[in-house]
């Protein structure tokens, strides 16, 4: 049915407190069972690729393939770009029909985030309805070619927030918290909830303009979820699992069956295995039914 952008989807999130799954996926057959998982499950959903896997299944590939599953699927589909550095490959996948680049400048000093997150915004926006994500602090962890050590990763500060998002005119926001791309290394990552509802006060509080993005998905108990719906999270990415689903239910198939060389069997047990860990998240963030 749709091919939508983020900000489409995501402002009826933060206003109803579900959120969008947005799930990174570096195959298509996980690109396939993430679109069948939201329709199972009636949700809106996004497809997300950093930017190796965008390079080596190539862009113009993907949004093809997007483009297919979602003009057939009954739920809005969106496609993000996760975690660009580069603003010119921003600007390819933009040309190549992403829906959501993400620039991610959060390395960068306040005012290089705001003036090259900027040259993002503006080019998605002239291009056509291509909503835009910047980001604020830095996420820890390492999710493709971004490494965060622990020690280097900085929360976002609420007034340097307000400021980013006007000056740069992002359609959704990043705000580092303290969640973590990768395994957490432990059962209670500490995690700055209140940061978040303020940040979402002070840019929603008097009715949705740029809902906010919570990084880091892998691991993060139930109840952290729950909370960080109710502070204004809106859009959650998972990574980490997904490929770890991949890999695992792979390993597991093959070691079970040596003398099997049937490669749509492998991919039929990742598909559902990827299927049921979307599901999962989706009845999680409270988005089923939603579409
Ligand atoms: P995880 O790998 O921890 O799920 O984080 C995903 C993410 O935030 C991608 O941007």
């Amino acid at each position: 049915m749709s091919i939508v952008n983020a900000r489409e989807i995501m402002v009826e999130a933060a206003r109803e407190k579900y959120a969008i799954g947005a799930f990174n996926i570096t195959s298509l057959v996980q690109m396939e069972a993430v679109v069948e998982a939201a329709v199972e499950k009636r949700a809106p959903v996004i497809i997300q690729t950093s930017v190796k896997p965008s390079k080596f299944l190539g862009r113009d590939v993907l949004v093809a393939i997007y483009r297919t599953l979602a003009e057939s699927a009954p739920v809005p589909v969106c496609l993000h770009l996760d975690h660009c550095t580069d603003v010119e490959y921003c600007m390819k996948c933009a040309d190549s029909g992403y829906t959501n680049i993400m620039i991610d400048a959060s390395k960068l000093p306040f005012e290089d985030n705001i003036s090259e997150t900027k040259k993002v915004v503006d080019y998605c926006h002239s291009a056509g309805n291509i909503s835009v994500e910047g980001e604020l602090g830095t996420v820890g962890g390492v999710e493709d070619q971004i490494i965060v050590a622990e020690d280097e990763a900085a929360l976002a500060n609420p007034v340097q927030a307000v400021e980013f998002v006007e000056r740069t005119g992002v359609d959704i926001f990043a705000p580092a918290i303290g969640t973590a791309h990768g395994v957490y290394k432990t059962k209670n990552p500490k995690i700055d909830f209140e940061r978040l509802g303020k940040i979402n006060q002070m840019l929603n509080g008097n009715g949705v303009k740029t809902p906010l993005v919570v990084h880091g998905g892998t691991g993060l108990p139930e109840e952290y979820i729950q909370k960080l719906l109710e502070m204004g999270g809106a859009k959650f990415n998972v990574s980490t699992e997904l490929k770890h689903t991949l890999i695992d239910t792979t390993y597991e198939y093959i070691s079970n069956r040596r003398d099997e060389y049937d490669p749509g069997k492998i991919d039929a047990v990742v598909k559902d295995a990827t299927r049921a860990v979307v599901g999962r998240w989706i009845d999680l963030l409270g988005s089923a039914g939603k579409a």
